[in-house]
């Protein structure tokens, strides 16, 4: 693991927080609360998992999960420009809530605007 890797440097902890923060958020946000059906619980435990490998740490979702071909598992859900605009508001709001340096915060962001510009698949 590169001991550089955000993952290493924002820390365990600092990642749970991230998770709880944003989803705190996405699961009442007017635009895309109504996209998570399933356990609430088990989402936020697939997304600790694969953001620490999306953030440069151990690839934990895809030892349990496989591929995470991200993509993929999101077509099941409609998602649409705004609803990408929305969930990165949340990520935004929930990264500015962490106790780390301002440049750690902007970098921890820009991981994620063209991820989420993927994940639409819908009008
Ligand atoms: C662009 C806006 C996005 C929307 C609206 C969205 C919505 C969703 C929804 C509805 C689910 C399924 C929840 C359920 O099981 O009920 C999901 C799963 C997930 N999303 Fe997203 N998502 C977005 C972007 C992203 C991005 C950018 C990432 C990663 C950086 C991400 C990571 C995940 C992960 C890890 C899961 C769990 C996948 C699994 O089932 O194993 N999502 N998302």
């Amino acid at each position: 693991m590169d001991i550089d890797a955000l993952y290493v440097r924002l820390g365990e902890e600092n990642l749970n927080l991230l998770v709880k923060y944003f989803y705190d958020l996405v699961f009442v946000n007017e635009q895309i609360a109504h996209l998570f059906k399933n356990d609430k619980e088990e989402i936020k435990e697939k997304q600790r998992l694969f953001l620490t490998q999306f953030l440069g740490g151990p690839q934990a979702y895809s030892q349990k999960f496989g591929h995470p071909q991200m993509r993929a598992r999101h077509l099941p859900h409609p998602i649409s420009k705004p609803d990408a605009m929305a969930w990165l508001h949340c990520m935004s709001q929930a990264i500015g809530k962490l106790p780390i340096d301002e440049t750690l915060k902007d970098e921890l962001f820009a991981r994620f605007p063209q991820t989420a510009m993927f994940m639409v698949n819908e009008e």
